[in-house]
């Protein structure tokens, strides 16, 4: 059935995933306008409409007037005005809402504790969906944006330095979904309007472990790495304590240490989530072209 979305507001659309998802969303012929804080440093194309607005409610709903779906990658504090950002839009008439979740399974509630930030992703979906009546909501779950979080060494292997950090032995499955292939993954779930209504769509390119990206490196450079060993109990231990304390440094290990522990709660094949990529017409990636690109990037 085709859809009825045809015009698309993107808030943090300069970030991180945003430009990539930005970029497939107008190359799958979306009317695309960004919405964007005055005070943001954003920069964008000179083709695309840019609004900046104030998150006020009443700035967001004139900037969604007329929009038929808002898709949020804010990050940081704006995951607590994504509330707003949902009224909001409820207000201008907005169909389809699509927040910022993009990455772990924040349906598993073990996740959610072990994570505290996920509790901000899992409370947007909860009012969405207190809210079916008014507008219809799609969360994407993506796990690992595998290129972005290699290239900056989120996941913890330095090709510069030839060493790893390895959780819980390395063998643990987890999932990675390119920043391409989130992009792409966005615009189809908008294009598949009333099968991606109120559902969580769980998306990935690949499937590896740490041990196997370890020796893909090797591999890719010709090089011997030096690994050193940490257990996933105790990074979470140590740095729930931190984030306890005020510290946000803490929240990329309890993600990671989420991800890798041998429950693999990070392994979108595993949780009963139901994988959306043949629906979505996403093609699989190999792992070894994803290192030999950030490697070759260095
Ligand atoms: N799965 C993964 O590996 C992974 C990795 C990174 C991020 N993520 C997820 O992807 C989503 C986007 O993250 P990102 O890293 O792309 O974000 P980011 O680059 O840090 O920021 C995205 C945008 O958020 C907006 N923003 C920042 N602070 C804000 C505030 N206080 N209030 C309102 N808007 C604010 C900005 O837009 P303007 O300046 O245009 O207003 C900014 O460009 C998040 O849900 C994040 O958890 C997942």
């Amino acid at each position: 059935m085709a859809s009825s979305i045809k015009k698309v507001a993107i808030l943090g659309a300069g970030g991180n995933i945003g430009k990539h998802v930005l970029a497939a969303l107008v190359k799958q012929s979306f009317d695309v306008t960004v919405v964007s804080r005055p005070t943001s440093t954003s920069t964008f194309p000179s083709h695309i409409h840019v609004v900046k607005t104030e998150y006020t409610p009443s700035e967001l709903e004139k900037a969604f007037v007329g929009q038929d779906a808002v898709v949020s990658l804010v990050s940081g504090d704006g995951f607590a005005d994504q509330v707003k950002i949902v009224d909001a839009a409820i207000a201008a008439g907005v169909k389809r809402f699509i927040p910022s979740d993009f990455g772990s399974d924040t349906t598993n509630p073990k996740a959610v504790e072990a994570v505290p930030i996920f509790h901000h992703k899992r409370q947007v979906v909860q009012y969405l969906e207190s809210k079916e009546d008014q507008i219809s909501w799609t969360a994407i779950v993506t796990g690992f944006f595998i290129d972005f979080c290699l290239a900056y060494k989120l996941i913890p292997i330095d090709a510069g330095n030839k060493t790893a950090v390895i959780s819980d032995g390395g063998d643990v499955p987890f999932s990675g979904t390119t920043s391409e292939n989130v992009g792409l993954a966005t615009a189809r779930v908008l294009e598949k309007e009333s099968e991606t209504k109120n559902k969580y769509v769980f998306v990935s390119s690949l499937t590896t472990t740490l041990n196997e990206l370890v020796a893909v490196y090797e591999k890719t450079t010709g090089s011997k790495f030096s690994v050193t060993h940490e257990s996933t109990e105790e990074v979470t231990k140590t740095n729930l304590q931190k984030l306890q304390q005020g510290d946000f440094s803490a929240i990329g290990p309890l993600i990671l240490a989420s991800a890798f522990r041998k429950e693999a709660w990070g392994d979108l094949r595993t949780l009963g989530s139901e994988s959306w990529n043949e629906r979505l017409g996403l093609p699989a990636v190999d792992v070894e072209d994803v290192v030999k690109a950030v490697v070759s990037a260095k």
